[in-house]
Order: C-alpha cells, then sequence, then structure tokens
C-alpha cells in the first residue's frame, strides 16, 4: 500500500546500469523514452538485491521453497487466468479436487459420490472474508423470515484474531467482540465467548494456531458449550474455524483431535495453502460444511467467457500457478508423508523442508 509521505529522492540512481541509463530515472513518474530489456532486468534486479533473502525468512509462516518440479509446474502456468475456467478447464479440475481433498482432510459430511463446497482463494483473509459474509448473510435471511431487525450483527472472536477478522468486521460493518486474553492464558477462553453469544451473533471464531503463539484453541469444548447455549436460547450460532495455520498441522499430528466438521457446529474452515500447504505465497482455501452454509444468492453466475460459471470470491482474475501448486503438495506427500517422516515433529520436518534439505 502506498501511503502519503515525502521522499528524499525524486529519482532512482542505478550505478550498475549506466551503459544504458544515462540519466537517472525518475521514482514515480514514467520515464519518457524506453529503456532496453537488459537495461530494466539489471535495474530492478540490483535494487531487489537490498530485500532480505526469502529463504531466511520464517516470519507469516509462508513457503518460501518449493521442488524444482513444482517451480517448473507454476512457470509453465503463470500465464493462466484462473477465472477463464472454460480456457482453462484442467485447472479447474484441480482446484475441485483440491477442495474435496481438504474438505475430506477436514472430516466434512461428504456422501459417497457428493462433492464438498468450498473454493481457492489469495490467501486466508479472502477465505474469512468470504466465510463472514456467508454467515452474515445466513443471519440476516432467518432474522427477517422471523421479522426482526438485521442491522446489528456481531462476531466472536479472542482478542488474539489475526488483523484480517478486524478488516472483515470494519469493511462488512460486523461488530467485533473479543474475549480479553489474561496473564498466562494467550488464547479465546471457550466458557467466556459462549458468555459473550447474544442473538445478534454471527458466528464464534476459533483459532487453530494462534497467530500469537501458535496456541490451539479449544474448539470442542467451544462446540460443547455451545451446543447447550443454542438449546437453551433456540439460537444455532454456528462456529468458523480459522486454520489458517493449524489445518494442515492438525490431520497429520493429532488426528484424534476434535476440531473440524466432526463437530456439528463447526460450518466453515479457512486453512491458507501457503503457510503449512507448502505453497508460494497466494493461496488459501474456504470450506463449508454443506451447501445450505453457503447462501446460494452470494453465488454468482457469469456466462461471457463461455458456459456458465459460479463463482464466490471477492476479486475476479488471479493466477493459476499457486493451485497447480497446491495439488501438487497433496499428491506428491499424501497422507503418510507425516506419519512416516524420520523428523520428530511435523514441525520440524516442515521446517527442514521449507529450507530446501528435503529433496
Ligand atoms: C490465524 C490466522 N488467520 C488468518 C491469517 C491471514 O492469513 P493469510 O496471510 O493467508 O491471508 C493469519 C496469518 O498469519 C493467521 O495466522
Amino acid at each position: 500500500m502506498v501511503i502519503s509521505k515525502t521522499v528524499s529522492d525524486a529519482s532512482i540512481h542505478s550505478t550498475f546500469a549506466s551503459r544504458y541509463v544515462r540519466t537517472s530515472l525518475p521514482r514515480f513518474k514514467m520515464p519518457d523514452n524506453s529503456i532496453p530489456k537488459e537495461a530494466a532486468y539489471q535495474i530492478i534486479n540490483d535494487e531487489l538485491m537490498l530485500d532480505g533473502n526469502p529463504r531466511l525468512n520464517l516470519a507469516s509462516f509462508v513457503t518460501t521453497w518449493m521442488e524444482p518440479e513444482c517451480d517448473k509446474l507454476m512457470m509453465s502456468s503463470i500465464n493462466k487466468n484462473y477465472v477463464d475456467m472454460d480456457e482453462y478447464p484442467v485447472t479447474t479440475e484441480l482446484q475441485n479436487r483440491c477442495v474435496n481433498i481438504i474438505a475430506n482432510l477436514f472430516n466434512a459430511p461428504l456422501g459417497d459420490l457428493e462433492t464438498a463446497i468450498g473454493v481457492g482463494t489469495v490467501g486466508s483473509s479472502e477465505a474469512i472474508m468470504l466465510a463472514g459474509l456467508a454467515f452474515k448473510r445466513r443471519w440476516q435471511n432467518k432474522r427477517r423470515a422471523e421479522g426482526k431487525p438485521v442491522d446489528n450483527p456481531n462476531i466472536v472472536t479472542g482478542a488474539n484474531v489475526q488483523v484480517c477478522w478486524e478488516k472483515f468486521a470494519r469493511y462488512f460493518e460486523v461488530e467485533l467482540k473479543e474475549v480479553k486474553l489474561q496473564e498466562g492464558y494467550y488464547v479465546m477462553d471457550p466458557a467466556k465467548a459462549v458468555e459473550m453469544v447474544d442473538e445478534n451473533t454471527i458466528c464464534v471464531a476459533g483459532i487453530l494456531g494462534s497467530t500469537l503463539n501458535g496456541e490451539f484453541e479449544d474448539i470442542k469444548l467451544l462446540n460443547d458449550l455451545l451446543v447447550e447455549k443454542n438449546k437453551q436460547t433456540g439460537w444455532d450460532t454456528p462456529i468458523h474455524v480459522d486454520a489458517a495455520s493449524g489445518g494442515f498441522i492438525a490431520p497429520f499430528i493429532y488426528p484424534e483431535l476434535e476440531w473440524d466438521f466432526r463437530l456439528p457446529l463447526v460450518k466453515s474452515i479457512n486453512v491458507s495453502g501457503h503457510k503449512y500447504g507448502l505453497v508460494y505465497a497466494g493461496i488459501g482455501w474456504v470450506i463449508w460444511r454443506n451447501k445450505e452454509d453457503l447462501p446460494e444468492e452470494l453465488i454468482f453466475h457469469i456466462n461471457y467467457l463461455g458456459a456458465d460459471q459460479p463463482t464466490f470470491t471477492l476479486n475476479f482474475s488471479k493466477g493459476s500457478s499457486q493451485v497447480i501448486a497446491q495439488y501438487y503438495q497433496l499428491i506428491r506427500l499424501g497422507y503418510e508423508v507425516s506419519l512416516s517422516n524420520p523428523f520428530t515433529s511435523q514441525h520440524d520436518f516442515i521446517l527442514e523442508y521449507m529450507i530446501g534439505k528435503i529433496m
């Protein structure tokens, strides 16, 4: 994002490209003339040397190394616009397979021939916006049918939520009711969260893998307490699980842990493909429990690229490479890799993997 500030120099001085560029380049205006491609490359490449080294960057838990075979697949699809599903039906099919594989990993209650409801996104933030919108619309529809007001929706979360929840609340006009953290307890207390639920609560959001310390919130306890509260009040407040980090960890190393669609109130889950889904930045997923949990009116049907295409995303065009890379990782690693890996924990495995030691 560019925010207004004063800069000390209006030019870019590219010493090493001086054979091609005899005058400095304007920093914020398009240069008057074109320059040779070699010069453009050298100027930008030289300037980028001042960035950090992604392979040494474990901040934000985003994948920074992938196998060369996958790099090759990504490069060969870098010019495919994902939204053009008629032109790239195989890419669409790979996305749909990813949605179904992830839904099954999260124990979605699918019949044998039933396909899952979900979509690939740019990351967990977009996934959370979509999940939040589905909850808001579902709550509004129910309230309207009961002749009740719909002007004051809220979400209950822990104060440890990632900024995307605050963004969702502000952008889509939903009050964020945060359970305060306390000394020595840095995740949402399910009992306090359920206490804060009222008739205007569109969902309670639990986190599997808090951004601050990686800790899993107790989604099972949250579910059980909320089932009780729903019984007493007649409401049907649902749960969303923000599994941005934990969604690709828990199914492998804590398969017995009940945090996903095994719990009846969990209606949607997001996960970042670019975190422990082991794909470069730019991919997330949101999966819904059932089709009823994603109100039909949020799905747009476009036909001007060919046949009818249902879409539910915030943006239209996006790259295809990350979707293809996610499919690569899912079939390349399979479920058993984490069970048979020689490392003491999945975390070690992922660290080794991300810095490129596993070949
Ligand atoms: C718990 C949690 N939710 C959501 C996000 C946002 O994820 P993304 O960067 O994929 O948009 C993060 C990112 O760190 C996170 O830790």
